[in-house]
């Protein structure tokens, strides 16, 4: 199957119906004390919530598109019968949820034998819609966004963010010391899924994270590429994979700057 035998538009529309509906679980549930498990540190939690989330998207699933595939970051895994395969982040930002921050977000992407076709993000706590389609575009509660007009790395405004484990950081946070004299500024929120939909909007000018994970991006990516970035995924010889998102004007050197 190739991207024109399936119809983008309407796996957008249910990635949007899926994650609101997600999303307006998380939020609803976002003052209760919640108890947060480890996972693959001390810092990096789980609660039942992103388990709710993603039980209550995976049942959704199943009943709009029975053959499809799944893989979900608290574990959901169904091999696909058709080629379209969702990935689904149930609550991106977990940190900030436990903390009362409210940047946290529902990202639900569709890929059609690997390549993304059509996503989801819903910033649950502001209850904004972003979402792409692959050829459609990419929009903020239905109107068309486009990505800044930036024309220099010295003027942007980079987001970023840093794995869980204590060795990761220590090496991000001398990648971070080295770019932070040649941008505007950094921005850490907390959100994958949010910052792509950042550089989406052009509220950021430009995002990169090393090990970041399918669920974290598949929707966010194609609605940063969607809304004219350009954007870049590479395994590096540790292992770990660089993503990249920016505007044409700057994203080499942004690419030159943090590899
Ligand atoms: C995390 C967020 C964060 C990023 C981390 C991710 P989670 O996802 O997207 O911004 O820096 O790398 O793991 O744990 O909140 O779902
Ligand atoms: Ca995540």
């Amino acid at each position: 199957m190739s991207p024109s035998d399936v119809d983008t538009g309407e796996l957008r529309e249910i990635a949007v119906t899926i994650a609101r509906l997600a999303g307006e679980l998380i939020a609803s549930r976002a003052h209760e004390h919640l108890r947060a498990d480890a996972k693959t540190s001390p810092t990096d939690a789980v609660t039942d919530v992103d388990r709710a989330s993603e039980a209550l998207i995976v049942s959704l699933l199943a009943e709009m598109r029975p053959g499809d595939g799944v893989l979900g970051e608290e574990g959901a895994h169904k091999v696909s019968e058709t080629g379209l395969r969702w990935i689904v982040d149930p609550l991106d930002g977990t940190v900030n949820y436990l903390y009362g921050i409210g940047a946290y977000a529902v990202s639900i992407g569709a890929e059609l034998d690997g390549k993304p076709v059509a996503g989801a993000v819903f910033d649950a706590s502001r209850g904004i819609m972003y979402d792409a389609a692959l050829g459609l575009g990419a929009r903020r509660d239905g109107a068309p966004l486009g990505c800044s007009g930036v024309q220099a790395l010295e003027m942007a405004l980079v987001g970023t963010g840093f794995g869980y484990r204590a060795e990761t950081r220590a090496a991000q946070g001398k990648r971070v010391a080295d770019l932070l004299p040649n941008v505007r500024d950094i921005r850490r929120i907390g959100s994958a899924a949010l910052d792509l939909c950042a550089v989406a909007a052009g509220s950021l000018d430009g995002y990169y994270e090393r090990g970041i994970h399918p669920w974290d991006r598949a929707a966010g990516l194609l609605i940063a590429a969607e809304a004219g970035a350009r954007t870049f995924v590479i395994r590096e010889a540790d292992g770990r994979e660089l993503t990249v998102a920016a505007p044409p004007a700057i994203f080499e050197a942004l690419l030159a700057a943090v590899r």
